[in-house]
């Protein structure tokens, strides 16, 4: 059968208010032309992210009423910790709110001024993070990630060539930890082979650095490396996983993504000395080691959702239904990160909008677009998220200006899907009369939340 259709049937709905495009125009001038900023309610199809905005199935939520609300030790802290041990096989399981402040206390305890974090390309939080410890978070992206077109099929992949040099030249001293972020968000979604993860590990063992996995999207990762990746066919995409992680000293992880659940995260490691000053760290901010900061309900739904995700009827459904409207688009020739990441829609602003300078922000312009023709809610991932410097404020254009149309789990249809490509391309129609826009108000760090624009 060529049509798509979702291996799951709907029991509970979710009403969407439809508005008009002149409520729409009101709207997000309301909002300071920042969707962040606007009231969910007044979105159509939210495509903001796919963080948190998972359904979660029947099972998962029977699994909340088991939910044991105990401080210290808790059933739920059991089943959340064998869960994570038995996919991931790290020792050390710590508990967080959600995958920042996994990050936040990793970091905490690993980075100090100057050093050299590299990834793939750090997103957001991870290079905020870094940052906010004085350390250096450094983008090596492999270098068929620049070619937006081209179907090379691992573009989430790491500069093997310049990490040899950076650990050459830097040496184990100036670099804490060696990440890599799987998909690569920040880079168009895209998957990291296994044949670069062991390459990594390889470099990083050899020279004595750990080595971190950022896994919040590690299913659909290991289901790309499954259908891509030779030799890989037959493999159960749970093994995929599992060797995955088994070339690395731990990771972060946010289980609002690839562990359908509405909230939290946590911290792996296999060094016991480490696990303790993170604890330490942990009870500080987060809570006791055996909940952190989550609920019992929330480590319950976090144990059924990170082998529900792992469904491989599920996970070829959602890389099938990225696909289409990646393929779609490209048939208009409307210009689109290639080939189709997991999670997200990347439509590439810089060509979409020729005409407006990477300093005048053409994803912020086209979320601003997108929204008033058809209340789609998309980010900018480009010079408005990563174009401050975060120690001058200087601005400079980022590599790449894309506007993220992120897909949350079981939520949206194919129909849905045959909405968002009619409204681009009724954007795309238009294109030449679209504006840049200027910043008129940002805070230093991670200004792409709460910044206030204005159409030049
Ligand atoms: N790492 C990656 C690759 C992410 O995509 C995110 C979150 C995080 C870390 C942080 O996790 O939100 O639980 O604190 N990404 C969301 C997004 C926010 O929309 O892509 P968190």
């Amino acid at each position: 059968m060529k049509t798509i259709i979702e291996p799951f049937r709907i029991k509970m709905i979710e009403p969407i208010k439809l508005t008009t495009r002149e409520e729409r125009k009101q709207l997000i001038e309301a909002a300071h032309y920042n969707p962040f900023l606007l009231r969910a309610e007044d979105v159509i199809i939210d495509l903001l992210t796919d963080s948190g905005t998972s359904a979660m199935s029947a099972e998962a939520w029977a699994a909340i009423m088991r939910g044991d609300e105990s401080y210290a030790g808790a059933r739920s802290w059991y089943r959340f910790r064998d869960a994570v041990k038995d996919i991931f096989g790290f020792e050390q399981v710590i508990p967080t709110h959600q995958g920042r402040a996994a990050e936040h206390i990793l970091f905490g305890v690993m980075v100090r001024p100057a050093l050299i974090v590299p990834n793939n390309t750090h997103f957001d939080t991870t290079r905020a993070n870094i940052e906010f410890f004085g350390g250096n978070a450094m983008d090596l992206p492999c270098v068929e990630a620049g070619d937006l077109d081209s179907d090379y099929p691992f573009k989430g992949n790491m500069d093997i060539a310049a990490l040899e040099s950076l650990v050459a030249t830097e040496g184990p001293a100036r670099i804490p930890l060696i990440m890599i972020t799987v998909t690569n968000n920040s880079g168009g979604g895209q998957p990291v082979s296994m044949a670069n993860i062991r390459e990594i590990s390889r470099i990083a063992r050899a020279a004595g650095i750990p080595f971190y996995l950022d896994a919040c999207r590690f299913a659909e990762n290991a289901h790309f490396i499954k259908r891509r990746e030779a030799g890989f066919e037959n493999t159960p995409t749970i093994d995929i996983a599992r060797e995955m992680f088994s070339y690395a000293d731990g990771c972060t992880m946010s289980a609002k993504k690839d562990a359908f659940a509405n909230i939290g995260g946590f911290l792996c490691t296999n060094d016991a000395d480490l696990a303790l000053r993170e604890r330490n760290a942990l009870i500080l901010t987060e809570g006791f080691p055996t909940y952190g900061g989550l609920a019992g309900r929330d480590l319950e739904a976090i144990a059924v959702g990170l082998y529900e995700v792992l469904d491989e009827n599920y996970l070829d459904y959602r890389l099938l239904s990225t696909r289409y409207v990646v393929n779609h688009l490209r048939d208009l020739n409307i210009p689109v990160v290639a080939p189709a990441g997991g999670h997200a829609v990347y439509l590439d602003a810089r060509r979409f909008l020729p005409h407006i300078e990477p300093l005048q922000y053409p994803g912020q312009a086209l979320a601003v677009e997108l929204f008033i023709e058809a209340g789609i809610r998309g980010v900018e991932i480009g010079t408005v998220m990563f174009g401050a410097d975060p120690h001058t404020g200087e601005e400079r254009p980022a590599r790449l200006d894309l506007l993220r149309l992120a897909i949350p789990r079981r939520v949206y249809t194919q129909s849905h899907m045959d909405y968002v490509l009619e409204a681009i391309h009724l954007v795309w129609q238009r294109r030449d009369d679209i504006r840049g826009m200027v910043i008129v108000q940002a805070p230093k760090f991670l200004r792409h939340f709460s910044a206030r624009f204005n159409w030049i």
